[in-house]
């Protein structure tokens, strides 16, 4: 099972197992860690399961070919960086297994 770390704004680190399959958003939710919202569940209509790739994941996990996701990303309340996902659109994995994303100071 692959496991994500997820490091809120303060400075808290969670790591979590995730299914095989799911989403970063769905583990966050699952796993009760506070500054993911997923308002839509996870449609690519809201942006408030938005997140910061770890540079070192970046390759594997930064950058997203959807024009939907890209879109979305504009109407994030945090500002967005060059790693900024939102985190419905990224499907644990095997390859993914220890990635680390970072969450914004806010949703709204
Ligand atoms: Fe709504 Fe990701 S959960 S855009």
């Amino acid at each position: 099972m692959p496991t994500i770390t997820l490091i809120q704004h303060s400075g808290e680190s969670y790591t979590v197992e995730a299914d095989d399959g799911a989403t970063v958003m769905e583990v966050a939710i699952d796993n009760d860690i506070d500054g993911i919202i997923g308002e839509c569940g996870g449609c690519c209509s809201c942006a408030t399961c938005h997140c910061y790739v770890d540079d070192a994941w970046v390759a594997k996990a930064g950058t997203t070919t959807s024009q939907d996701e890209r879109d979305m990303l504009e109407s994030t309340s945090a500002p967005v960086k060059v790693n900024s996902r939102l985190s419905c659109q990224i499907i644990m994995t095997a390859e993914l297994d220890g990635l680390v994303v970072h969450l914004p100071e806010h949703q709204y």
